[in-house]
């Protein structure tokens, strides 16, 4: 038994600082190539993957290498072309560009602009392109439709198309199938086969949650799930989880990224409680969560990225009475709302007030900005009349002049009366409070950079932290 004195104010023990191990390769490498696919244990085929991008180009090498001829899909010339020159044309992936290498090397692996000619040519079409948000928080599928209208011509009896997007509950039987059926003249799930399998990677770590996170698998009948389930056991190093339905697994997608959004939201109304009663929310949270059944998030300045402020509304889309997801979502957009106020009241108005932006990316280290929660906080201040600038390592000073920010030098001297951290970058710990003569606050929005040092006269604001010891 011991005494711990100070509970430790860490990350939680979920909220994304769980490390799972990565299943090690069983597969007896190379498979036996079959033409066409039989999907018996052991044997190999061709695969299309359309959609070439941040998650595509990884699943595309993954799959060539378990064996798979793989064609790579995109509309994208300059993306074709890195691929069939061997080269990975995404940034930090770790061992992407290796297996990409390989693969090419080895005539597994190749591009092209033609999805009809690919899946002509495929056992197996997986599509991994992306659905937005429309302007009125509904699903934006251009791209998907795009993408299934080139495909359909080359979709032939004995093909299995799998939909790896993350879609609304519903969408793979009753939008995409019918598509297919339409153009081909078969029957989906009789003549050839479907089944919506949802990505679940995380940027930067995309072939180790590969070989870790279970593969959810459900199609529209048992004879589409078993062959998808036998595909992704062929290629995959995780465990296959073979669902009851499509419907099943699409929902099991949003529902996880939806707890993830509803829980942050959870942890940012604690953050202001904590706030008001003058304690670290980091330290609550931290002692919650040694409770095994307590997985509490950290708060923050809001959630960005394309996963979990989109996937909330696909399911709002469809059942508009889930109202904790609605007013999660408000919480979370609303947390910017901490930072203008604190500005505000710090510098005496926004109105010509000159602050500093620290991340505009929407997570550090990921070149992403959508949902980005910087590019409303930068509209707003913009709107109020203040002047703002804004560092972040991954982009040009072209791209922040694109997001209505002046570049910031890093370590260059700056009239900024407000620092904002919208990120957790490492960077950002460097700071020097010397190059902010006239800086009235720092507003940590990421909870990160708690002990730096600032001069008497400089207020420190976190996302409840209370006050600062
Ligand atoms: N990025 C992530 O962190 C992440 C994590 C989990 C799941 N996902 C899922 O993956 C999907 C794709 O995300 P991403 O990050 O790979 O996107 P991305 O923007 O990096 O890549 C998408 C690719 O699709 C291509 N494309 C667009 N329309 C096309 C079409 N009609 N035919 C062929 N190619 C087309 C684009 O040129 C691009 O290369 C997301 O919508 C989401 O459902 C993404």
């Amino acid at each position: 038994m011991s005494i711990v004195s100070r509970p430790s104010v860490g990350g939680s023990l979920l909220g994304g600082s769980i490390v799972l191990p990565a299943n090690a390769c069983t597969h007896a490498l190379p498979p036996r190539v079959t033409r066409p696919w039989s999907g018996e244990p052991g044997t190999a085929g061709t695969v299309a993957v359309v959609g070439a991008g941040k998650m595509g180009l990884p699943l595309a090498a993954q799959f060539a290498g378990h064996g798979w001829d793989v064609i790579a899909v995109d509309v994208q010339q300059a993306v074709v072309d890195a691929i069939n020159e061997g080269r990975s044309h995404i940034g930090d992936e770790p061992g992407v560009a290796d297996l990409v290498a390989e693969a090419h090397a080895a005539g597994r692996l190749r591009a092209t602009l033609d999805g009809a000619a690919a899946a002509a040519a495929a056992d197996v079409v997986v599509l991994i392109v992306p659905v937005m948000l429309d302007a009125d928080h509904q699903p934006d599928y251009g791209y998907m439709d795009a993408a299934v209208a080139a495909i359909a011509p080359g979709v032939h009896a004995g093909s299995l198309v799998i939909f790896e997007t993350t879609l609304p509950v519903g969408d793979t039987r009753m939008r995409f199938a019918p598509q297919l059926e339409a153009v081909t003249g078969l029957r989906a799930d009789e003549d050839f086969l479907v089944a919506f399998s949802p990505e679940r990677l995380y940027s930067g770590a995309a072939l180790r949650n590969l070989a870790t996170y279970p593969k959810l698998v459900g199609g529209l009948g048992p004879r589409s799930t078993q062959r998808a389930a036998a595909f992704y056991d062929g290629v995959l190093d995780a465990e296959v989880v073979a669902m009851s339905s499509a419907e099943a697994a699409e929902f099991s997608k949003l529902a996880d990224t939806t707890y993830r959004d509803v829980n942050i939201a959870l942890a940012n109304e604690f953050a202001a409680y904590a706030d008001r009663v003058g304690v670290d929310i980091r330290e609550v949270i931290s002692a919650a969560n040694s409770q095994p059944y307590s997985h509490i998030h950290q708060p923050g300045l809001g959630v960005g990225g394309h996963c979990i402020p989109v996937y909330p509304h696909f399911l709002l889309s469809r059942a508009p009475e889930l109202s904790i997801v609605a007013r999660s979502r408000d919480v979370n957009d609303g947390q910017i709302q901490i930072a203008l106020d604190e500005i505000r009241a710090r510098v005496g108005g926004l109105e010509g007030a000159s602050v500093l932006v620290l991340g505009l990316t929407y997570r550090e280290g990921v070149h992403e900005l959508a949902y980005s929660r910087a590019l409303p906080l930068i509209d707003a201040l913009v709107a109020a009349g203040a002047h703002v600038s804004a560092h972040d390592p991954l982009l040009t000073d072209e791209e922040i002049r694109a997001r209505g920010a002046e570049p910031y030098a890093w370590g260059s001297a700056s009239n900024a009366q407000a620092i904002v951290t919208q990120t957790a970058d490492a960077r950002w710990r460097e700071l020097d409070a010397a190059w902010f003569p006239r800086l009235a606050v720092l507003v940590d929005g990421r909870n990160s950079l708690s002990a730096v040092a600032l001069p008497a006269g400089v207020a420190y604001r976190g996302i409840g932290t209370g006050p600062r010891t």
